[in-house]
């Protein structure tokens, strides 16, 4: 019966992809419900690194249905390539289900997305993947988009691909850059369609089905709230809802439904791409987190920048996204720190204040209020309990849920799953 919603709490790369892979050792189905292949979710078992961008983290599982709902922009190019290379690590991927009604993403998305970011003045880059998440979204608004139930249906979906084509590639002609090749770019989407045709269904079916027969289904979110289209730092954002509530129409849930809201925080904060971050650290410090904590970007390979914790921006996250249940990732990172900093409240123009601006303008110029911490200099990587935690490593953790007002419930020390414990 229960759904629970697994959502990124800051700017993404929490570690979404693992806390996903360990929950559903007790699920039977992980339903994605917005956001593209933009992301990368990372699930480390044994000695194999795996990054999903658009297939469930749940596809580690055996049996477990992993669902790409309506709310998803889907690359079908991207999936099938992704689904071959799970098939040939040995996954069964007949349990991957694509929503009939999710947006479709094609060559001219990601090429405007990146003629767009190339041609923005500096101060109005994004710092996008360049996946053509925005445009597909854009259609979606403007009602023209091409929506998964046509991969079944190639009579319908290559008029409609080569209208949308030309139409680009008209637009393209204008700003003087080279069109795509459109009887390519369908050769490959015509094979794509035929590989991807049987995996299409309507979800929202299924998800309630799965409801409604006592199964526990968990969704996926991708991205985190700092990103989200509405609430997170816009313009510097993503194009979809990434908060829990996006889950409702992304998977087609009726919120009646809804049990737990797991959020999952990094113990310090990062962010891949522009825009403001208060607690943002261009010295040694930075580069430290970023050394031992590996932040790159799973999708990008973009160094992330990195900052301490930032319990303004988390509070309010966790607030709008009703975390109820929190995971703490990378606490490990923090292992070696002589003293550990965490933001409380930020100063605008010379004013205390402890909420996060709405103004992007002013999210830049506010400057964090710092407490400062003793860190626990131990090793926290061989953790298997709470109890084994250092003191110092316990009352960070204690601070953290005290500032964004909820419950620590899992606790992880390393990328692994076995380095996973409920608090
Ligand atoms: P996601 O997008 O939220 O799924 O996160 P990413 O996969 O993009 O980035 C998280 C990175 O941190 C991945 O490389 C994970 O393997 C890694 N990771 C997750 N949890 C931990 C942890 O507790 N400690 C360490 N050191 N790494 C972790
Ligand atoms: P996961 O799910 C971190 C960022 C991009 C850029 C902004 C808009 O792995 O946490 P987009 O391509 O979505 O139009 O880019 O959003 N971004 C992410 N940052 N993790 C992600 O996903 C992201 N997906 C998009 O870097 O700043
Ligand atoms: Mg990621």
């Amino acid at each position: 019966m229960p759904v629970d919603i697994l959502v990124g709490t800051q700017w993404g790369d929490e570690g979404k992809g693992k806390l996903i892979d360990v929950l559903t050792r007790d699920c039977d189905m992980v339903v994605r419900f917005q956001g593209g292949n933009n992301a990368g979710h990372t699930v480390e078992i044994g000695n194999d690194k795996f990054v999903l961008h658009l297939v469930p983290s749940g596809i580690f599982r055996p049996g477990v249905s992993c669902l790409i709902g309506n709310g998803v922009v889907v690359d079908p190019v991207a999936l099938a390539s992704e689904m071959r290379e799970l098939e040939k690590s040995g996954m069964d991927v007949s349990v991957i289900e694509l929503s009939d009604k999710a947006q479709l993403i094609f060559d001219y998305h990601r090429k405007i997305d990146g003629i767009k970011e190339a041609s923005a003045d500096n101060g109005k880059k994004i710092g996008t993947t360049k996946r053509g998440i925005g445009p597909a979204y854009s259609d979606k608004a403007d009602r023209c988009g091409i929506r998964g139930w046509m991969l079944k249906d190639q009579a319908k979906l290559k008029p409609a691909f080569y209208e949308q084509a030309e139409k680009y590639n008209l637009l393209f002609a204008a700003k003087g850059v080279e069109p795509i090749d459109i009887d390519a770019a369908w050769k490959i989407v015509a094979e794509t369609a035929q590989y991807l045709a049987k995996h299409v269904s309507d979800t929202v079916i299924s998800v309630n089905k799965a409801i409604k027969d006592g199964k526990n289904v968990l969704c996926e979110g991708a991205q985190g709230m700092l990103l989200d289209i509405d609430h997170g730092t816009y313009p510097f954002v993503t194009s979809s809802n990434t908060i829990s509530g996006g889950a409702c129409t992304g998977a087609g849930i009726a919120p009646t439904h809804i049990r737990d809201i797991w959020g999952v925080l990094k113990a310090y904060t990062t962010r891949v791409g522009e825009g403001p971050f208060p607690t943002e650290l261009l010295d040694e410090t930075g580069e430290r987190l970023r050394r031992i904590g590996g932040e790159f970007g799973a999708t990008t390979g973009r160094p992330r920048r990195c900052g301490w914790f930032d319990a303004v921006a988390a509070a309010y996250s966790c607030m709008v996204n009703g975390i109820n249940k929190l995971a703490i990732t990378k606490m490990d990172v923090l292992d070696q720190f002589e003293e550990i900093k965490i933001c409380t409240a930020y100063e605008l123009d010379g004013n205390k204040i402890d909420a996060l601006p709405s103004s992007a303008d002013e999210l830049a110029r506010v400057k964090p209020v710092y407490e400062i911490v003793p860190g626990w200099k131990a090793d926290t990587t061989k953790c298997r309990d709470y109890n084994e935690l250092p003191e110092n490593a316990k009352k960070y953790l204690a601070r953290i849920a005290e500032l964004v007002d909820s419950k620590i419930a899992i606790i992880s020390v390393g990328p692994k799953r076995e380095q996973t414990f409920f608090a």
